[in-house]
């Protein structure tokens, strides 16, 4: 036996051990959740990644030498103990232990390492500020409920590769060293030690190669692939992230969809135990706008958007009109029970309007004695009660409103919806309602680049109905592109791709490139279109954020073990750092900006 476990050899996990193990021989190691003493016992709290167990040291049995180890022992010391296991006496069995019922009484005891206090305690009940808990990760993962989160992140990952594989698929690596993929964020850069002032350029995620296996004939490719994103970081959003990513030749848009529920179903089967009922419902884009103001709508409630623009034009009042004469609507959405809701809160529901463009909202308390409302001035009764039946309002309802252009209106009245279903506390957490939204426009206008780019990303089909209106009136084609959503979050995303040079070239020219410029950043891949390129599409999802859904964790940091802040930094490696003058001259790079 090699020094370094003393002689010890584990035989047992901490967890592990239950009434069927009384009165065999166990050796189980780890860290000291607690050490108690009672009369002559001590009783230490033994914790590995399965569990707590009880070890009991016995003054009036155990030996001078191990009573002298025992007094060393401090919490989060690493020790190995090795004894019998016994049940314990009735009124020391502890319910709320999974192995409550059991203790081992301690024949050897070794102390493998000692440990310093830690700068919080390691339990699962105990609140502490994120910075800290972030600076000593490692400490926190040892707390239950966060090491849980991470495995199920392992068990989610392996049943996708099981799902995967039977299925056919075969998982392949792309370069992390690659060339920009544009999937719309900013890149990160690595320069080139060898070609002196060129960039490598982290992959957004594989795309590019993932369409050249097809080229090769792979048929079917899945990896499970680190993405990396410039941009700014939310709950839901990291730089560094992880997709399960696929591709597949020879399909339509209705085979990648059907894969995907059924590997979606499995997913939740074995982790979370329930039955999701596949095929998911699918809407479009345009329905998913117009009746929940979101492309990633949760359709777990109700409280829909009403479109009232016909009502309301012509009918004098300025905002309204000005609006709709600029082409945009007036819609609203009714909150069951609201009517009196205080000026107050009404009031932050209008900066929560604000904060995503709009100018103002106006609203209509539908009360049993006759209605309140910013609109009495510009509308006569007859109007209001027209507007009040589109939205099938009863006495008790709160009605709000909002005129602008289209997407303020949607983005506003969307997030409004989702606030005030908070609020009413309308979600039932345990009720998951997938969706796919399809018939994503292909293209949008960007104000900030005065140019077309593309919603999902430029290898995307158009759909075959809109082909003749490419040119005439690109932002109304569709394209063959869905996303798939759970409870208002986007969990994936893909599409079916162009597989023709032609079509490819074509959609580069609308996005504004050149020959010379689409030719320079994927030249490699209209090349490669030359060569036989097989019909094909696929999808990616988060796969962070699968299990953030399926762990219920308010933040996608719960899920990654060494997760980045909001300014995309470590607070355990201090990652981005300052690097020596040596590295970057060496890198033939110069930093001009004042790194003090
Ligand atoms: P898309 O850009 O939609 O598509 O990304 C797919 C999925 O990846 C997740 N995701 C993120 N998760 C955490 N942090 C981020 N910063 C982040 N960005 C994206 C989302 C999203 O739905 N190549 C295409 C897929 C394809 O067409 O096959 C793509 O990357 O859950
Ligand atoms: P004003 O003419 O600005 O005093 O606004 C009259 C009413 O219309 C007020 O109740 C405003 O809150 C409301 N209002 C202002 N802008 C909008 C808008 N973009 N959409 C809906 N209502 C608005």
């Amino acid at each position: 036996m090699g020094e370094l476990m003393q002689g010890f050899k584990r035989s047992a996990y901490c967890g592990e051990i239950d009434e069927s193990m009384i009165g065999s021989n166990v050796t189980v190691m780890g860290w000291v959740n607690r050490r108690r003493v009672f009369s002559c016992f001590s009783f230490i709290l033994l914790r590995d990644r399965t569990g707590i167990v009880q070890a009991v040291v016995d003054s009036s049995v155990n030996s001078e030498e191990i009573l002298k180890k025992d007094k060393e022992i401090r919490s989060e010391y690493v020790v190995a103990v090795k004894g019998t296991v016994r049940a314990r006496t009735d009124e020391n069995i502890n319910p709320n232990m999974k192995t409550g019922k059991v203790e081992i009484a301690v024949e050897d005891l070794k102390i493998l390492s000692e440990s310093e206090t830690t700068p919080f305690p390691i339990e699962e009940s105990v609140n502490v500020n994120t910075e800290l808990r972030l600076k000593y990760r490692y400490l926190d993962l040892r707390r239950k409920n966060v090491a849980e989160n991470i495995i199920t992140r392992h068990k989610v990952s392996q049943c996708v590769r099981n799902f995967l594989s039977n299925e056919g698929f075969i998982e392949i690596e792309t370069p992390m060293l690659t060339k920009s993929t544009p999937e719309g964020a900013r890149d990160y850069l690595v320069p080139s030690r060898v070609h002196p002032g060129n960039f490598y350029a982290l992959p957004q995620s594989p795309q590019l190669f993932k369409q050249l296996l097809m080229i090769s004939g792979f048929d079917k490719y899945f990896q499970i692939a680190k993405c990396f994103r410039d941009e700014d970081l939310r709950a839901d959003r990291q730089p560094e992230f992880t997709q399960i990513d696929m591709e597949l030749s020879f399909v339509e848009a209705e085979d990648v969809m059907s894969v995907n529920e059924r590997l979606l179903q499995k997913v939740f089967k074995e982790i979370k135990g329930i039955d999701i009922k596949i095929p998911f419902e699918r809407m479009s884009y345009k329905e998913a706008m117009e009746r929940f103001g979101s492309d990633k709508p949760d359709v777990r409630f109700g409280m829909e958007l009403k479109n009232i623009t016909d009502i309301v034009k012509d009918s004098g009042f300025k905002v309204f009109q000005d609006a709709i004469d600029a082409g945009g609507s007036v819609r609203g959405i009714s909150a069951e029970g609201c009517a009196s809701m205080p000026r107050k809160k009404i009031d932050s529901l209008v900066e929560t309007a604000k904060t995503y463009g709009a100018k103002g909202l106006a609203w209509i308390s539908v009360l049993e004695d006759g209605l309140k409302t910013t609109l009495s001035k510009f509308f006569d009764d007859d109007k209001l009660n027209k507007i009040i039946s589109a939205f099938d309002a009863k006495p008790g309802d709160l009605i709000l409103i909002c005129a602008d252009k289209n997407s303020v209106v949607y983005d506003a009245l969307g997030a409004l919806r989702i606030e005030l279903a908070k609020r009413l506390e309308l979600i039932k957490d345990d009720d998951y309602r997938f969706l796919w939204v399809t018939e994503f426009p292909l293209l949008e206008w960007s104000e900030e680049e005065n140019r077309y780019i593309a919603k999902h990303h430029p290898f995307t089909s158009p759909m075959d109905e809109d082909l003749d209106i490419l040119d005439s009136d690109p932002l109304n084609v569709r394209a063959k592109a869905y996303d798939v959503i759970l409870n208002g979050c986007e969990l994936g995303g893909g599409s079916i791709r162009i597989h023709s040079s032609h079509i490819q070239s074509k959609i580069f020219e609308l996005l504004g490139f050149n020959e010379e410029e689409a030719h320079e950043r994927f030249g490699f891949l209209l090349e490669a279109f030359k060569f036989g390129a097989p019909p094909h599409g696929g999808l990616a999802f988060g796969l962070d954020r699968l299990v953030m859904l399926l762990t219920s964790a308010e933040s996608i940091r719960d899920v990654i073990a060494f997760p980045k802040v909001k300014d995309a930094s470590c607070i355990l490696t201090d990652a981005p750092n300052v690097v020596d003058k040596k590295q970057i001259d060496e890198l033939g790079i110069s930093v001009v900006c004042d790194i003090n």
